[in-house]
């Protein structure tokens, strides 16, 4: 699967990602700047923020009501395009996604 990560500056950084893996892990484990992942995943923690690119948003699965609380803690304000980046699989909710990152999670 296939992950665009669009920097506040511009910058860009595209991975390709097994099946099973979280947006926030693929960003992690591949030293993605702009994704932090404090919690590893549990949905408690917010600095994994990221704002998904409107034309993949509607193939995503609903917002659990962790993920509800905790995208009212982001440092960057939540908008209708936000995500937890560790509640997005690929394989299972996405082939192709694209997002954007917020200038600051912490
Ligand atoms: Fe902590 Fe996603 S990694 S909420």
């Amino acid at each position: 699967a296939k992950i665009s990560f669009h920097h506040s500056d511009g910058n860009v950084d595209v991975l390709d990602v097994d099946p099973g893996t979280s947006l926030m892990r693929a960003a992690v484990t591949n030293g993605v700047d702009g994704i932090v992942g404090e919690c590893g995943g549990q949905a408690m923690c917010a600095t994994c923020h990221v704002y998904v690119r409107p034309e993949y948003l509607d193939g995503l699965p609903a917002i659990s009501d962790d993920e509800e609380e905790m995208l009212d803690c982001t440092t960057e304000d939540r908008n209708e395009r936000s995500r937890l980046g560790c509640q997005i699989k690929a394989g299972d909710d996405f082939d192709t996604i694209e997002v954007d990152l917020p200038a600051s999670q912490i």
